[in-house]
C-alpha cells in the first residue's frame, strides 16, 4: 500500500509524486506510464505548459478522479487578486477537470499583469506591485467554489512565510521546495512542522535536472557512494534511498522522468529509512541549492534560507570563487557563507 501523509486540511496525499516540469512532448506518455506503474499524485504548472498532456493521460487511463491527488501553480503574471479565479479556470480547462486538489503559488513574484507569461522590458522582467498575501487571499476564496481542495505556495523564505501567516486566515496546507539530501534546509522543516505545514520536495534527486549543470562540477548527489550503500540493506538503489530520506521525514517527493524504468524504479522509493540511515544522510548535507531563479525573475529569492549565496556587493568575490566554489564541504561552505 503507498504511503499517504494527512494535510491540515484532512485530505491525503501521496508520498510519491510524479512530476512533469520539462519534456512536455513526452508528458502525456510519462504520465500515462506513472500511473500504470501506480503513482496517484502528478505535479504540473501553468507555465510548465503540461496540464494538458497532465489531462489527456489522466483521462486515457480510465482511473477514476477521486483517486488522484492533482497539483498545479499560478504563474507569476497572474498574481492580481483579480486574475486569480481567471488562472484557474485556464488550468481547470486544459487538465480537462472540475476541482485540482491543490493549488500553490508558484514564486513569491508578481510581474505584469496580461498574456505575456515573461513580461520584459531591456530585458529585465517588469513586475507588478502585489502582495503575495492579497493574491494568497484570493486563492482562500476559491475554497468555497470547491475548484481547489487546498492551497500552499511554494519557493517561500522564511520571513515571507511568516508574513502570510500573520495576514492570511487559512494556513497552507503544502509548502512545496527544492530539498533532497544536498539541501536538507533542516531548521526550515522543523519550523513546517511545528505550524502543520506538510513539506513536498521538488528535485528530489539533487541536481539530476539538466537545468543544473550550469552550476559547476559538482558531481551527482544519487553518485555518493553512502546512497548505495545504504541501498544494499533495503534491496534499493540510491535514486530510491534518496526518495524514501524525503518519505521517512513525512515529505512528499515528486520524482520526474520521461524514462519507463526509471519511473517504475522511482515508485519503489516508497519505504521507510532507519533511525542510523537518516544520521548517515544527514551528514551529507552540503547546503547547495540549484534552482534559484533570483537573476532572471527580478527579485532576491531564498534571502534568509540554506544554500543562498547573495549576489550584489558580493557577486564579485563569488565569481572570483566561481565554480570552484562547489566543490567545498559544507564547513568550508559555512565560512564562507559568513564571510560574504
Ligand atoms: N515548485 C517549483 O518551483 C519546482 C521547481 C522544480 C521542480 N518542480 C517539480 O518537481 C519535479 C521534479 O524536479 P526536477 O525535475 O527538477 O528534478 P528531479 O526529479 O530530481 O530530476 C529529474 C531528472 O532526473 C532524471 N532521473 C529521474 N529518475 C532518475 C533515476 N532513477 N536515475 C537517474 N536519473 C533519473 C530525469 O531524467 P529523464 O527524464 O531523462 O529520465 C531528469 O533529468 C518537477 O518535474 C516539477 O514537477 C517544482
Amino acid at each position: 500500500m503507498p504511503t499517504h501523509f494527512k494535510l491540515n486540511t484532512g485530505a491525503e496525499i501521496p508520498a510519491i509524486g510524479f512530476g512533469t516540469w520539462q519534456d512536455e512532448q513526452a508528458q502525456e506518455d510519462a504520465v500515462a506510464e506513472a500511473l500504470k506503474a501506480g503513482y496517484r499524485h502528478i505535479d504540473t504548472a501553468r507555465v510548465y505548459l503540461t496540464e494538458k498532456a497532465v489531462g489527456k493521460a489522466i483521462k486515457k487511463s480510465g482511473i477514476p478522479r477521486h483517486e488522484l491527488f492533482v497539483t498545479t501553480k499560478l504563474w507569476n503574471h497572474q498574481h492580481h487578486p483579480d486574475d486569480v479565479p481567471t488562472a484557474l479556470q485556464q488550468s481547470l480547462d486544459d487538465l480537462d477537470m472540475q476541482y485540482v486538489d491543490l493549488y500553490l503559488i508558484h514564486w513569491p513574484v508578481a510581474w505584469k499583469r496580461g498574456t505575456d507569461m515573461f513580461p520584459k522590458k531591456d530585458g529585465k522582467m517588469i513586475l507588478e506591485d502585489i502582495d503575495f498575501v492579497d493574491t494568497y487571499k484570493a486563492m482562500e476564496k476559491l475554497l468555497d467554489t470547491g475548484k481547489v481542495k487546498a492551497i500552499g505556495v511554494s519557493n517561500f523564505s522564511k520571513a515571507e512565510m511568516e508574513h502570510l501567516l500573520e495576514e492570511v486566515s487559512v494556513t497552507p496546507a503544502v509548502h512545496q521546495m527544492e530539498c533532497h539530501p544536498w539541501l536538507q534546509q533542516r531548521s526550515f522543516v522543523a519550523w513546517h512542522r511545528s505550524k502543520c505545514i506538510h513539506i513536498t520536495h521538488y528535485s528530489p534527486l539533487g541536481n539530476q535536472n539538466q537545468l543544473y549543470q550550469s552550476k559547476g562540477t559538482v558531481g551527482k548527489l544519487i553518485e555518493e557512494p553512502v546512497l548505495a550503500d545504504i541501498g544494499k540493506q533495503y534491496d534499493k538503489s540510491a535514486p530510491q534511498v534518496t526518495l524514501a530520506w524525503g518519505i521517512t521525514q513525512g515529505h512528499s517527493v515528486l520524482p520526474k522522468s520521461k524514462t519507463p524504468a526509471r519511473i517504475q524504479s522511482n515508485f519503489k522509493g516508497d519505504f521507510r529509512l532507519g533511525p542510523r540511515d537518516m544520521e548517515k544522510i544527514q551528514q551529507l548535507d552540503r547546503k547547495l541549492r540549484f534552482n534559484d531563479s533570483s537573476e532572471d525573475f527580478g527579485k532576491e529569492f531564498f534571502t534568509d534560507l540554506d544554500g543562498k549565496w547573495m549576489r550584489g556587493a558580493h557577486a564579485q568575490k563569488v565569481s572570483s570563487l566561481n565554480a570552484s566554489w562547489l566543490y567545498l564541504g559544507p564547513s568550508s561552505l559555512q565560512s564562507l557563507k559568513g564571510d560574504l
